[in-house]
């Protein structure tokens, strides 16, 4: 019987402590996607990427690899902030300038934009 309450206490502790970071995942996001001169006003949550979220639209993304080795899903964040996986390629100054890797990048803000022409 302490072994169950233990273990009933020790999911209950992990729940609540890992709240914050569970609802944020779930709160879905503002995303603004520009891509071949068209602009798709979308909403997304954190477990997926922006690439994935622009394939599911049918919208042209570019891509490769889909592993952060390439470049070839370059874009360019002009609002927001994302948390990138992987990145193999880019810069720290590639970065601070916006440059994202789409393929691996998630959302942390509430409101993104994303560039595929500037780039
Ligand atoms: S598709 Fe290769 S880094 Fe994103």
């Amino acid at each position: 019987m302490d072994i169950e309450i233990t273990i009933l206490f020790l999911i209950i502790t992990f729940f609540i402590s890992n709240i914050a970071l569970i609802i944020n995942a779930c709160m879905s996001k503002k995303i603004k996607i520009i891509c071949d001169n068209l602009e798709y006003d979308l909403e997304m949550t954190e477990d997926k990427t922006i690439l994935e979220l622009a394939l599911e639209h049918d919208i042209d993304a570019p891509y490769s690899c889909q592993g952060g080795i390439c470049s070839t899903c370059l874009a360019k964040l002009d609002k927001g902030t994302v948390q990138m996986d992987n990145n193999q390629i880019l810069t720290d100054d590639e970065v601070e300038d916006g440059y994202i890797l789409s393929c691996q990048a998630r959302p942390t803000s509430d409101e993104l934009e994303v560039n595929y022409d500037e780039v």
